[in-house]
């Protein structure tokens, strides 16, 4: 048996563009580590990919802190974060509290605790954190306040954790994708641009590549 070339951790391994950067790894010889919190879909990604998964709630602390110590002793060198997910509903002075705060979890929390959990895991001589983020992050799409305000607060919250942390050899970086990702199956859309998955892995790998800039976020788009 030939050992895995590398090691990958993809958070948010249940989720569409999680699900299929497993997939797009694991065919590249790499030793995957999926992490989500869905266990029929985790067992679902491991019998299709041969990942190893994991399963955590994001929003608990306290839980992640544990399996970041099973993590540790892989020397994994690279982590995606394709946490949170989007949709269009209500104007922001409709949206209803429970919306709000289960879409702050989400798509801010989980990115914040997975930070702080698996940044420090990280191995290799120059170690990426790289986390995935939307249009609302920059541009205001109506109907989805909530996804907006997470979007703006993980941006900072990378721009704060690169320059805190830049005298390490920690780089973190963010691929913001400003369209749809087209998945396996799923129909193109011909009134709008997109993007696929392989587009999503390459630009990944670029980003990764590029050099260091101290206390920067390695930031890209996919426009
Ligand atoms: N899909 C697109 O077209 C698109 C376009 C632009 C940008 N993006 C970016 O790509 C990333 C992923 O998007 P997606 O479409 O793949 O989203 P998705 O299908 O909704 O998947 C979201 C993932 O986040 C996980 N998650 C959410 N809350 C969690 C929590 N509290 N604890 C643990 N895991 C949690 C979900 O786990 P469960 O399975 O357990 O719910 C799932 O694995 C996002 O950052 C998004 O901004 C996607």
């Amino acid at each position: 048996m030939s050992l895995p070339r590398s090691d990958v951790l993809v958070v948010g391994a249940t989720g569409g563009v999680g699900r299929e950067l497993c997939a797009r790894y694991a065919a590249d010889g790499i030793r995957v580590h999926a992490v989500g919190r869905d266990p029929r879909r985790l067992d679902a990604l491991a019998a299709a990919t041969g990942a190893l998964t994991y399963r955590v709630d994001l929003t608990d602390a306290d839980a992640a802190g544990v399996l970041a110590s099973e993590l540790r002793d892989f020397g994994i060198p690279l982590a995606i974060a394709a946490i949170g997910g989007w949709y269009v509903a209500e104007p922001g002075l409709a949206l209803p509290m429970s919306r709000w705060q289960r879409t702050i979890d989400s798509n801010l929390t989980a990115h914040f605790i997975a930070a702080r959990t698996f940044a420090p895991v990280l191995r290799g001589p120059r170690p990426v954190y790289l986390a995935l983020n939307g249009i609302a992050s920059h541009y205001p799409c109506e109907g989805s306040l909530a996804i907006s305000v997470a979007g703006v607060g993980q941006r900072m919250m990378l721009d704060v954790l690169a320059a805190e942390g830049r005298a390490e050899a920690l780089t973190f970086a963010e691929l913001v994708i400003d369209t749809p990702v087209v998945l396996p199956g799923e129909d193109d859309d011909d009134d709008q641009p997109t993007h696929t998955i392989a587009q999503v892995h390459e630009a990944i790998e670029a980003l990764r590549s590029r050099g260091p800039e101290a206390g920067l976020v390695l930031r890209a788009h996919l426009g």
